[in-house]
């Protein structure tokens, strides 16, 4: 069948390799199925070998082959072909291809420790490949009728992870911080006190969110975006674990309705991203419930450990969010980017890009769940649902909860390995798979904060160098730190035990 396909057209194979393809063949010999396969077959080759690489003893390629910026720039000239050449371009892609998987950096190494992007699933990967090669998009059926279908499915089974009730649902959008601005687009308008959609931000009192003084930046940059300015987001100190404090948030939100401010809603960290705090979600829905406000919660990183047993207690209150952010392509093992946005009323969502006053909230979105350009930023939107619809139907919630409960776990070992030793420092304790810490030591050379704050980036420099590693840093209260994402679940105590003495080294 795919052959007959291909009968009518040049093939690239049969093609002499050194003639020139005449401009009005190249697009037919781009397109041929077999110069598809020529191209394919070393991609999933090298993919593979990869993969090898990372689970090898030593992995052959450093974790992050670090070139300067400016290096890096001249090892890529882009040389444009004067004609095309679709007889070479498998063999030129080929070698191209090796030379991307030598210099990228390598998330499928267990010595990836750093930012909170997934090592991918091999099958997620691959039905990227399908994906993208069907751009069936979702923004109307008729462009994507199974994309739209996965995505209805996916988003029932996010609200019912959540716990969200019927009557609940949502979208698939392109990141957390879209996902936020969405979310923050439909409290505005259901809390707003008029319609903002259609009059505006400023068509009555300045409007403001609370959120937790270590809430990611996507929640002060919508409110900017919506046009409330930096006071928009109104910070709300954190108790010693880097929670945010109930009585604060009461003390902040009675003085800010004192100054004349309306005050939409809050947003709950499950986790923050610098050390993993999980916000205490029930007693801020208590506080939203008797005040009237929105809650989100920001379970971009966080969400996916409702999937851990030993884990999900830290999301209790979730449940009563108004609107939910979750990212699968942090801790559910997924390609970037696919986030799920959930409202605990599906009209709400709906109401986030009103374009049709008479649409808001008089009809029920779940008549015509199909469309989904009503309720996404995107217009032409991708296809999404089909990884994480893939993964959760051929692999089930159970082997995402297993990554998310050995992540956790290593993180929780790690701690103990830094408290054991007399050369580190623990920032916090930590409640799921980010560890914070520094590396003091102790031969007396670094005597005051400014100077331990200035070691902890070299030291990063100097292991990100090595190869071997990659971790991350953060700033928390003012200070200087080392940070570990442990995303790999092939991660060991051992290769942590390492990380330690690389950093002794670099010191
Ligand atoms: C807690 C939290 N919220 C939101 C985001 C933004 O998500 P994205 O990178 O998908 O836009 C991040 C990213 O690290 C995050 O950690």
């Amino acid at each position: 069948m795919t052959h007959a396909l291909s009968d009518h057209t040049p093939r690239a194979a049969d093609r002499d390799p050194d003639a020139p393809s005449a401009p009005h063949d190249a697009l037919a010999a781009a397109f041929d199925p077999d110069h598809f396969r020529a191209l394919a077959a070393p991609v999933v080759d090298r993919l593979a070998a990869l993969l090898a690489d990372a689970r090898a003893e030593t992995p052959s390629l450093p974790v992050l082959p670090w070139v300067a910026p400016g290096a890096q720039l001249a090892n890529w000239p882009l040389a444009l072909p004067e004609r095309p050449d679709v007889a070479r371009t498998p063999a030129a892609f080929d070698a191209m291809l090796a030379r991307v998987l030598e210099g990228s950096t390598h998330l499928h190494d267990p010595g990836f420790v750093g930012h909170q992007v997934a090592p991918v699933l091999p099958l997620a990967a691959l039905c990227e490949l399908v994906a993208a090669t069907l751009n069936n998009g979702s923004a109307v059926y008729e462009m994507g009728p199974v994309s739209t279908a996965m995505e209805r499915h996916v988003i029932r089974w996010c609200c019912d992870t959540a716990g969200l009730p019927s009557g609940s649902g949502g979208v698939l959008t392109s990141g957390g911080t879209l996902a936020t601005l969405t979310a923050l687009l439909a409290a505005r308008q259901a809390r707003a006190g008029w319609d903002t959609w259609t009059h505006g931000a400023h068509d009555g009192p300045p409007l403001a969110i609370l959120v937790s003084e270590q809430a990611h930046y996507c929640a002060d940059r919508a409110v900017r975006i919506m046009g409330w300015g930096r006071d928009g987001a109104i910070r709300v100190p954190v108790d010693a674990d880097h929670r945010m404090r109930p009585d604060a948030l009461v003390a902040a939100h009675d003085e800010a309705t004192a100054r004349g401010v309306r005050v939409i809603g809050v947003v709950a960290s499950a986790c923050t991203t610098a050390t993993g705090a999980f916000d205490p979600l029930e007693a801020i829905a208590d506080i939203c419930e008797a005040r009237g406000l929105w809650l989100h919660v920001d379970g971009a990183h966080g969400a996916s450990f409702l999937l851990g047993e030993r884990h999900r207690h830290r999301l209790r209150g979730i449940e009563r969010a108004d609107s939910i952010v979750w990212d699968a392509h942090k801790m559910l093992m997924q390609p970037a980017l696919v986030t799920a946005v959930l409202f605990r009323d599906e009209r709400h969502g709906a109401a986030a890009f009103a374009q049709d006053a008479s649409y808001l909230l008089a009809d029920d979105p779940a008549d015509t769940w199909w469309d989904l350009a009503s309720r996404t930023f995107e217009c032409t939107k991708r296809f999404m649902s089909l990884k994480l619809y893939a993964t959760l139907a051929c692999y089930g919630p159970a082997l995402l909860g297993e990554y998310v409960t050995r992540t956790a776990d290593l993180a929780t070992r790690f701690a103990t390995m830094l408290r054991d030793a007399p050369d580190f420092e623990l920032a916090v304790e930590p409640q799921c798979n980010i560890v914070v810490f520094r590396h003091v030591p102790r031969d007396g050379t670094v005597r005051d904060d400014a100077a331990l704050d200035a070691l902890q980036p070299r030291l990063r420099q100097r292991v990100i160098e090595g190869g071997r590693f990659y971790p991350v840093q953060t700033r928390l209260d003012g200070r200087t730190w080392l940070r570990t994402t442990l995303m790999n679940p092939f991660t060991t105590d051992a290769h942590l035990a390492a990380l330690l003495d690389a950093f002794r080294a670099a010191a």
